[in-house]
């Protein structure tokens, strides 16, 4: 529409005039809000924006090879690609504390993005996706931290570069889809769902290992296709499976099991503070648990989580 256009134009002109012929940094994740922000950048100084993508080895499955498809592939952006898996992983070893892995991921995060845009040289500006609600919700009168969130648009102020730019400071969610969505970026990026900046970690109770992390990315596969093949994607807010740190005595064949039991959320919201959770009819709920484990190895049991959020929260850490 014409609003959005004559946004894109005139945020188009601005950067440019503001950059010059400088480099420019990003954090892409993959995420809707540093995509758009990312796109909206690129279209107005092209190869001189480079994009740093953290694979921490914490995404869902595909996830990775999406982002790498769209932006530098389609988009034919600078896309840099870190593969910081057992970084990560050697981090997270032996941690079971959620806030202690939040910071800990928190912490890497910056520190290989630090090291990777100190290989681009003389670097100006950084570009962030923060958007209008990130600029209320820091402000003054802001409530206790429950969780302390690592957001990839939301790198600290600590680190240096001079000038951060942030073309969607005014904007609302929706307005940044249409944003999105009129810059050619697709739909499945535009519209997916929140995902927490330390990814599957704080989706695994416990430790995080590599074992786990695979079994969970399967079984979160399953469910996340299951719900789309049903329709249901467009009426829930999350939908996303956990890996319990229970394991508990089951049947298969005629031997004696001692696996994982997993649990499936699905909530419906508006924004994320309140939620309730999805009432998914049985029968697609009935498919999920089957294929599940029939399928996934090392689990033997699906739960489904009917708390609403307060006073349990969306993530289960
Ligand atoms: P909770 O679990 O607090 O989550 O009910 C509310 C919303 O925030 C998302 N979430 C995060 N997003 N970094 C993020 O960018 C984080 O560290 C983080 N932790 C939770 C969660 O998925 C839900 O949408």
């Amino acid at each position: 529409d014409w609003k959005t256009s004559s946004f894109i134009e005139e945020k188009v002109n601005e950067i440019k005039s503001v950059v010059g012929n400088h480099k420019v940094v990003c954090a892409l994740s993959g995420g809707v809000d540093s995509s758009v922000a990312a796109v909206l950048v690129h279209k107005a100084i092209g190869k001189n924006l480079y994009c740093i993508f953290v694979d921490h080895g914490l995404l869902r499955k595909g996830e990775a090879e999406e982002v790498m498809n769209v932006f530098k592939v389609q988009f034919d952006m600078n896309v840099i690609k870190v593969d910081a898996k057992d970084r990560f992983l050697n981090a997270l070893r032996g941690v079971t504390d959620p806030e202690e892995k939040r910071k800990i991921i928190g912490r890497e995060f910056i520190r290989v993005f630090e090291e990777e845009a100190e290989k681009l040289g003389d670097i100006k500006f950084l570009v962030q996706g923060t958007i209008y609600p990130d600029v209320v919700e820091s402000g003054v009168g802001k409530a206790a931290t429950i969780k302390s969130h690592h957001n990839v648009g939301g790198l600290p102020e600590n680190i240096k570069f001079n000038q951060i730019i942030e073309p969607l400071r005014e904007l609302f969610k929706d307005e940044v889809r249409r944003v999105g969505i009129e810059l050619g970026i697709p739909e499945k990026i535009v519209k997916r769902q929140p995902f927490p900046g330390p990814g599957l970690a704080i989706r695994i109770i416990g430790e995080v290992t590599e074992e786990k992390l695979e079994i969970l990315r399967e079984v979160d596969w399953i469910f996340r296709k299951e719900i789309e093949r049903s329709g249901l994607d467009s009426e829930i807010w999350q939908y996303f499976a956990i890996l319990t740190n229970m394991r508990s005595v089951g049947v298969m064949g005629d031997e004696r099991t001692y696996d994982y039991t997993v649990a499936l959320r699905a909530v419906t919201s508006i924004d994320g503070m309140t939620a309730d959770w999805a009432k998914i009819p049985y029968e697609v709920l009935e498919k999920v648990s089957n294929e599940i484990v029939n399928s996934v190895k090392k689990v033997n049991r699906v739960v489904y989580d009917i708390t609403s959020k307060p006073p349990a929260t969306i993530e289960w850490e």
